[in-house]
């Protein structure tokens, strides 16, 4: 007997007219599945791949063979179909964790905080708080103000001239007898004291950080200038920080 001959023909056999081939033994093993006995290479597709899957498509010749021809593209179909709902289901879970994490109302209203300059004394300073982070405002003098713009083209640190310190956030000049600077300084974060210091300005007395009276790091460790708040006047002395 020549193999192949009695792939996919009818017979009164009850074996399904299998006779003793290569792929006899293992389409005896499975009686109930006819298109295996067929298309050796779909019942090896079977077998390995989908065997779940197979037992639906595999009640009849007919739906074997289309399934044979369009199995790819079903299962593509079924992997895309199935990720993209996996990626609704996660993203409809991570919403609300998502969404509590944005700054409700009522918080994004603290962010900014106004300040009437007008309240601080020539010579004097005080400290606000802004997103809890304490904030100087320093009313110069007119010799803090010289003393500072003489230094201008000093070499520092952190090189920036007195009008960079005072510029707004919109980039529109400030005023240069306010000075608004964070408290913190710039090596680990302490608080520095006004008039301390070989400059005229601050001290941070953590470490020995020298700041002149425009707040820029002069000597000591202090990497950076204390850090200038975003903000602009919102009038003549009102300023609006954050
Ligand atoms: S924290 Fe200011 S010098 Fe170290």
């Amino acid at each position: 007997m020549i193999k192949g001959e009695t792939h996919g023909t009818a017979s009164n056999d009850p074996r399904g007219g299998l006779k003793d081939c290569g792929d006899a033994p293992l389409a005896r093993g499975l009686p109930i599945f006819p298109a295996l006995r067929a298309k050796p290479a779909v019942k090896l597709r079977i077998l390995v791949k989908s065997w779940g899957s197979s037992v639906a498509n595999h009640a009849s010749p007919a739906a074997n063979a289309e399934t044979a021809g369009d199995e790819p593209t079903r299962r593509d179909f079924i992997y895309v179909a199935t990720g993209a709902m996996g990626a609704v289901g996660v993203a409809a879970v991570a919403w609300p964790f998502i969404d509590q994490m944005s700054p409700a109302a009522d918080t994004l209203a603290l962010s900014a905080t106004e300040y009437d300059l007008a309240q601080v004394p020539e010579g004097q300073q005080v400290v606000i708080f802004w997103r809890g982070k304490p904030v100087f405002i320093r009313h110069r003098t007119p010799a803090e103000i010289a003393a500072a713009k003489k230094d201008d083209a000093a070499s520092m640190r952190d090189p920036q001239t007195d009008a960079d310190r005072v510029i707004q956030a919109n980039g529109q000049p400030g005023k240069a007898e306010y000075l608004v600077v964070e408290a913190s300084c710039t090596h680990f974060g302490c608080v520095p004291t006004f008039g301390g210091g070989s400059f005229g300005g601050w001290l941070c007395a953590c470490h020995g950080s020298v700041y002149d009276t425009a707040a820029r790091i002069r000597s000591g460790p202090a990497p950076q200038n204390l850090i200038v708040p975003p903000y602009t006047y919102t009038s003549g002395t009102v300023v609006k920080i954050g």
